[in-house]
């Protein structure tokens, strides 16, 4: 036998693995990848050898918790400038929805957007996606939607793509062709989705620059009837759905999600019991972004108790965008699911984690730690894992991460 590439020993693992213990944990355990792939995941005394002859290298975990890399799964983290000001008018009062009426608002993110250039892009999401794994994240999904044209949508694409070749980070995209109605477009809707679910859809297929596509289902976006004409085309293409849903009314956007089989339907503050029936039997992810929910200071809160009762599984994001969630902590969006929403502190790394990994419809690859999944694990000096959704404020950090698909490994050992 070949020796694995590396073996922690004395560690605790939150495996996430459904249906054991809390977490998932193994106490007294040992950890090995080899080749990038999970080789051993288990108690200590299940080790097949002395730890030595088993791996090139050894590491003494000194009773850290290993977790599944954390999955970020909703973000618009490519885009030019900030909404400051945006925030103080809505402190006053202005509502979000008068705002984006006014032509502010997304539309005021994809001005700034169209005007800088690619490198710029680059350059600031790359900023925040540095803040986001040295949280321990190794999975993240980056949504286009800040361009809604031909060409700056297919940049926002090609530059999360970029950013998945140069990062330590596994990147997957989606085309969100239907987030807002660009001016040029004001009174022609009907052309405006035509072309977003017609050339643009294609030429985004064509250079295999999406994993899926999204889009905004509300009274100021866009409409179900529009919203299933774009999906439609999109899954004739052979792409994955999600959704923004339900986030400002109830439009019936989760049923919409699940009647097109969506990956996952997301913020649902609005979603009723038929939606959530809905997503339950098309198996659609639930994605709370309570950041969202706290910069807008909303108080409708998306009916949780009814996702774990229909068993729809409930994943959290950042959502991290310059409109309503200018926010690059998942532990913090961890801490808010909590103390806004009432997750369990396991509830919410299942969210960034296991659950995570299925709204991407990557669970097949990474966010358990199972043997034979991605070598995607992160390592804490804490004594309880779920300290990852009460420390506040950016405050902690792994002292080891790995993830299989990165192109230069990001290993720090533990001394
Ligand atoms: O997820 N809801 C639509 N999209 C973003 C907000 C985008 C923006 O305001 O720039 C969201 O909250
Ligand atoms: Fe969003």
């Amino acid at each position: 036998m070949s020796k694995w590439d590396h073996l922690w020993i004395n560690a605790r693992l939150a495996t996430m693995r459904e249906g054991t213990t809390a977490y998932g944990a193994i106490e007294n355990a040992a950890f090995a990848d080899s080749g990038g792939r999970i080789v051993f995941a288990g108690p200590m005394r299940n080790l097949p050898g002395k730890p030595d002859a088993l791996a090139t290298r050894v590491v003494e975990a000194n009773k850290q918790w290993i977790t599944p890399g954390l999955i970020d799964c909703h973000t618009h983290l490519v885009f030019a400038g900030n909404r400051a000001p945006e925030f103080e008018q809505r402190l006053k009062g202005v509502s979000y929805e008068a705002i984006s009426k006014a032509g502010g608002g997304i539309m005021s993110t994809v001005r700034a957007t169209r005007a800088a250039d690619d490198d710029t892009l680059f350059k600031q999401a790359q900023a925040r996606l540095t803040a986001l794994l040295g949280q321990g994240v190794t999975t993240i999904e980056i949504k286009s939607g800040y361009g809604l044209d031909l060409e700056t949508e297919l940049r926002l694409l090609r530059v999360a793509r970029r950013l998945g070749e140069a990062s330590a980070m596994r990147v997957t995209t989606t085309y969100l062709g239907l987030h807002a109605l660009p001016p040029e477009y004001a009174n022609k809707r009907v052309a405006y989705v035509a072309e977003m679910s017609g050339p643009v859809l294609r030429a985004v297929a064509a250079e295999g620059l999406a994993d899926a596509v999204d889009a905004f289902c509300e009274g100021i976006a866009f409409t179900v009837d529009e919203t299933a004409q774009f999906f439609s085309a999109a899954t004739a293409l052979g792409l994955k759905v999600k959704l923004h849903a339900d986030q400002l009314s109830d439009t019936n956007g989760a049923a919409l999600a699940a009647k097109f089989g969506a990956l996952s339907a997301d913020h649902l503050e609005y979603t009723d019991a038929s939606g959530v029936a809905a997503m339950a039997k098309a198996g659609t992810i639930a994605v709370l972004l309570p950041g969202a929910f706290f910069v807008l200071r909303e108080t409708r809160k998306p009916p949780v108790e009814a996702f774990r009762r229909a068993k729809v599984p409930i994943a959290i994001a950042t959502d991290c965008n310059p409109g309503t969630s200018p926010n690059v902590s998942l532990h913090t969006t961890m801490a808010m699911a909590c103390t806004l929403f009432g997750l369990t502190p396991e509830e919410a790394l299942a969210g960034v984690t296991r659950n995570a990994a299925r709204a991407l419809g990557l669970s097949a690859e990474t966010g358990t730690l199972e043997v034979g999944k991605a070598a995607d694990y992160a390592v804490w000096p804490i004594d309880h894992p779920a300290e990852l959704s009460y420390w506040i404020g950016g405050n902690i950090s792994p002292s080891a991460i790995a993830c299989s698909a990165a192109l230069a490994a990001a290993n720090q050992e533990v001394p």
